[in-house]
């Protein structure tokens, strides 16, 4: 079973880049499932129903968020009509939308995305692990899931390979978001659990996480802030991760980081090819 994951999708460049490239791309390689990291595909911050319906569109099958989920106000209100759309698992009791779903593959699978925020250098949550363990005891690989991918959006390595350990061997992959850099150790821990500290964004890499560097470079120089933050135009690179799945288990056999398109060095799935 294939499933592939894409990163943080920044502006324009990111959304472009998403679009043009997925549609082949689950062609070319038979993609099963994909899902895809939404928090800043609206001009850089949060996401609008029209952005989300694109994505979905252009072949995700679900779209995950992470702190900048509200930063658009109306994702508030639609994200209760669209099950597709997944806010992190651990944001206070009442919080609209949900941070898991149950969706079926195009193999028949039934996959289990769950979207869950860290606590450093973030947002106070309640305790992600314990927010997984929740869902996980609900819905477990095997009885009753095929697969279980974990969008962990956090900041911090260490809390990102604490949990990539914690659920190694329950779920088919933790991936994380937020960094908006792809890190380079993609992976298959012990257990099973395919795994990336951080898959990078979807956007222009010539910028600060995606945004034009004039205004961050100003702040940190002068620490006072003279406009906006705003996404940077040039071309995408299309960054993720592509997991391999025994569908008998639910275990990954395999995982790799792909980088497509834009500043990055080009990287295709070399076990898909
Ligand atoms: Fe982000
Ligand atoms: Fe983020």
């Amino acid at each position: 079973m294939r499933l592939l994951f894409l990163g943080d999708v920044v502006g324009r460049s990111g959304r472009d880049v998403v679009i043009e490239n997925l549609p082949g791309l689950i062609q070319r390689y038979k993609l099963d499932f994909v899902v895809v990291n939404g928090e800043n595909s609206a001009g850089g911050f949060g996401i609008t129903e029209a952005i989300c319906d694109d994505l979905l569109a252009a072949g995700a099958d679900a779209v995950t968020l992470g702190n900048h989920s509200w930063d658009q106000r109306e994702a508030l209100v639609f994200i209760e009509r669209q099950p597709r759309l997944l806010r992190p698992l651990n944001y206070p009791a009442g919080t609209p939308g949900r941070g898991a779903g149950l969706y079926k593959a195009r193999n028949g699978a039934e996959v289990l995305v769950i979207n869950a925020m860290g606590r450093i250098f973030m947002p106070e949550l309640d305790c992600p692990f314990r927010a997984i363990d929740a869902e996980l005891e609900a819905c477990p690989l095997g009885s009753g899931a095929d697969a279980i991918l974990i969008d962990f959006h956090a900041e911090a390595t260490s809390e990102k390979e604490s949990l990539g350990i914690y659920l190694d061997g329950r779920v088919s992959c933790v991936v994380g978001t937020h960094t908006h850099v792809p890190t380079a150790e993609d992976r298959v821990l012990a257990g099973g659990a395919a795994y990336m500290s951080d898959a990078g964004m979807c956007g222009d890499y010539n910028s600060v996480l995606g945004m034009q560097p004039e205004e961050p470079v100003n702040r940190f120089l002068t620490r006072i802030p003279k406009g906006r933050m705003e996404p940077s135009l040039g071309p995408g690179t299309l960054c993720g991760l592509a997991v391999d799945i025994d569908p008998k288990t639910g275990l990954a056999t395999n995982a790799q980081a792909l980088q497509l398109g834009g500043a990055l060095r080009q990287r295709k799935i070399e076990f898909w090819e």
